[in-house]
């Protein structure tokens, strides 16, 4: 290929770099770019020398440095190469010497979403197959299609875009209870990057969070990064246990107290009405935030759905956390946070400088597909799947583990707790049941005060009856061996 030599390496004679490490430079750069690939010819001396107006001499020179150096390579008389192995990684391996100390980020990496088995029980992620896509991808085409669609370019607000706002307060109103202006809410990647910014904008170090425990691992290290001492409350079959948290709050002073109240994570019971009203009475006597992680909200299949806990009219110390990821998917995300006015004010400060500001794009089209009732009707549909594959899952547990097991259908959520009735380790179980090809997460990672749970959160929404089965068999065939 005939390269323009005289532009990529534009000599600049007055330069107080020699013209030889000019020329060098301007080719290092070309192969770290990727223009110049292992492999690839130079042209002769004489050739790049008359073109880029040096002296021959020069050229040379500049090869044999690169030569030197590992970045080309001569063969004979057929002449000069870019190397086929770059001394890049030799460059990379010297980083690992640096001088200057930093914040270790002292959290266990969370294991990315068990994904290697044929058939994977996720801890209750949606069905990303019925995803609304085709609607997501039209909406997108029609917002780069609109006019003044330079617009949306710049630099947007740090509280996401208003179209988006606007939708969603009007989905917490109707849909939620909840009395939430646009202003009071910050459009955040996900609800974990909303929990951050939470935890970064209440937490001061040393300060006490209590929290579910077996609980949201992420949350708990969240809690921890932000410098939290951390609380256990225990959980029963009507959620968090109330009485436990008075308890610390009669020799602690809480800053905050985290929840799961619609679907409890990982335990799945949605908080009775009782505990959620002595909740919310605790937090106006003791002065602690609820953070209230609402994740899956929309599927909810017992008769009976309670509105979350920031639709109470008492409700000025709750912080209300949720997100599109279990209703959309959780590549989209989009999350949310809505609280007291100034406290949202606060976090989108912070919010503006990790990121300035979301995904306008991205936040439009959900907007439209929220306003045209796309993200409705996809959720009336999932739920039927979700339907149907709840209850399968229900069926195959009693055939196939009923003597070894003791659950109840959740009343909502995308994820069934299945106690076992033994001692079990289940990061042991994990390993042989992948063998089989079946993923399931280890449950170890939910219990905070190192007590065994004897337990599994089997996500069932994203596997079809027929996997549903085929899992459960092999867990039942392992879990009779092991
Ligand atoms: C309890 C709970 N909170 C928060 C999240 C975070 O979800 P996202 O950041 O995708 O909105 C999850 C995801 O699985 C969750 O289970």
């Amino acid at each position: 290929m005939l390269r323009p030599w005289k532009t990529i390496l534009a000599i600049d004679f007055n330069h107080q770099l020699s013209v030889y490490q000019q020329i060098a430079d301007g080719i290092v750069a070309e192969i770290k770019k990727g223009r110049l690939k292992p492999g690839s010819p130079l042209p002769g001396s004489r050739i790049l020398a008359e073109d880029i107006g040096v002296n021959r001499k020069t050229v040379v020179l500049a090869y044999e440095g690169l030569i030197a150096e590992g970045w080309l390579e001569s063969a004979d008389k057929r002449g000069t190469f870019v190397a086929a192995e770059l001394p890049t990684l030799k460059k990379a391996a010297s980083r690992t010497h640096s001088s200057f100390e930093f914040n270790e980020t002292e959290i266990a990496p969370i294991p990315a979403k068990t994904n290697s088995g044929f058939i994977v029980f996720n801890d209750g992620l949606p069905d990303v197959r019925l995803a609304p896509l085709d609607e997501l991808a039209r909406a997108y085409k029609r917002i780069f299609q609109q006019k003044a669609r330079w617009r949306m370019l710049g630099y947007g607000h740090e509280q996401g875009e208003e179209r988006l706002r606007t939708a969603l307060t009007g989905m917490l109103s109707s849909r939620r209870g909840m009395n939430t202006g646009e202003a009071d809410i910050c459009i955040t990647r996900g609800s974990q990057m909303a929990l951050f910014l939470t935890a970064q904008t209440l937490i001061r170090p040393g300060d006490s969070v209590a929290m579910e425990c077996p609980g949201y691992l992420p949350a708990w290290q969240t809690f921890v990064h932000a410098g939290a001492y951390m609380i256990n409350i225990g959980v029963d079959d009507k959620g968090l246990m109330v009485e436990e948290l008075e308890q610390v709050c009669r020799t602690k002073k809480l800053k905050a107290v985290y929840v799961t109240p619609h679907h409890q994570f990982p335990t799945t019971v949605s908080m009775k009405m009782e505990r959620r009203l002595k909740l919310m009475e605790l937090s106006a006597r003791y002065g602690f935030a609820v953070i209230e992680d609402d994740y899956d909200h929309e599927f909810h299949f017992d008769a009976k759905s309670l509105l979350p806990l920031a639709s109470d009219e008492r409700a000025a110390n709750v912080i209300y956390i949720s997100s599109l990821s279990k209703l959309v998917a959780p590549a989209v995300r989009i999350g949310y946070v809505t609280g007291p006015p100034a406290f949202i004010a606060s976090l989108a400060r912070l919010r503006a400088l990790v990121d300035r500001q979301g995904d306008p794009i991205m936040e439009q089209a959900i907007a439209e597909l929220m306003e045209q009732g796309a993200i409705n009707r996809h959720a009336k549909r999932a739920a039927r799947f979700y339907r149907e594959r709840r209850e399968a899952m229900s069926e195959y547990l009693h055939t196939h583990l009923d003597k070894k097991i003791s659950f109840k259908k959740p009343e909502g959520g995308l994820a069934y707790w299945v106690k076992i009735n033994r001692d079990i380790n289940t990061e042991e179980l994990a390993a042989k049941l992948l063998k089989k090809g079946v993923s399931i997460i280890p449950t170890e990672r939910f219990s905070f005060n190192g007590k065994p749970l004897n337990a599994l959160r089997l996500g069932y929404a994203s596997l079809t009856p027929a996997e549903l089965e085929e899992g459960i068999r092999l867990l039942a065939t392992v879990l009779k061996k092991s």
